[in-house]
């Protein structure tokens, strides 16, 4: 079934928000890297490499029913980062964002009766729940060591361990 106008439009924002995601984690890689933590900015390379995928996954849904996809402008918010915390207390606060977004795009999808897109955006309400509580998981860790340097290098190094193939591409 075609997309419904409405529905169409907000997974479009949708796809847009995916990229601006994958570009604040990016400024998150980069502001890691020069605090001279290497595994987290590893680790937020992953997760940039993650939302370009997000982005593509409801792009490709779009374009199966013969939408077109169309990207809008995308501007990241400056975002002064200091220390680790900081750094995962952005991406805590902007999954917290992306999550009100897919429960909007449930509502639409529901307000227009779009079955087809239900799998998909069923899919997108369980990966925000995972992705904020991975975030906070991290986030109470680093406060769990406060100013303890080594044990901010323990996190720095298992937080590497996470996709190396992400690192590749930078
Ligand atoms: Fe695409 Fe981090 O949610």
């Amino acid at each position: 079934m075609k997309i419904p106008d409405k529905l169409l439009e907000t997974m479009n924002a949708q796809v847009t928000a995916e990229h601006q995601a994958a570009l604040i984690y990016t400024q998150l890689a980069y502001s890691l890297d020069g605090l001279s933590f290497p595994g987290m900015s590893g680790w937020m390379y992953a997760q940039a490499e993650e939302e370009r995928k997000h982005a593509k996954m409801i792009a490709d849904h779009i374009l199966a029913r013969g939408g077109d996809v169309e990207l809008g402008t995308i501007e990241i918010p400056a975002m002064a980062v200091k220390s680790p915390l900081d750094a995962f207390n952005y991406s805590l606060e902007h999954e917290q964002k992306v999550s009100e977004m897919i429960r909007n795009l449930a509502r639409v999808a529901d307000e227009v009766g779009d079955l087809d897109s239900r799998s998909l955006v069923n899919w997108f309400l369980s990966e925000q729940i995972e992705e904020e509580d991975n975030v906070s998981e991290i986030i109470e860790q680093i406060k769990l060591v406060g100013e303890d340097g080594s044990g901010l290098l323990r996190i720095d190094s298992d937080l590497g361990a996470r996709n190396t193939q992400a690192e590749q591409t930078r």
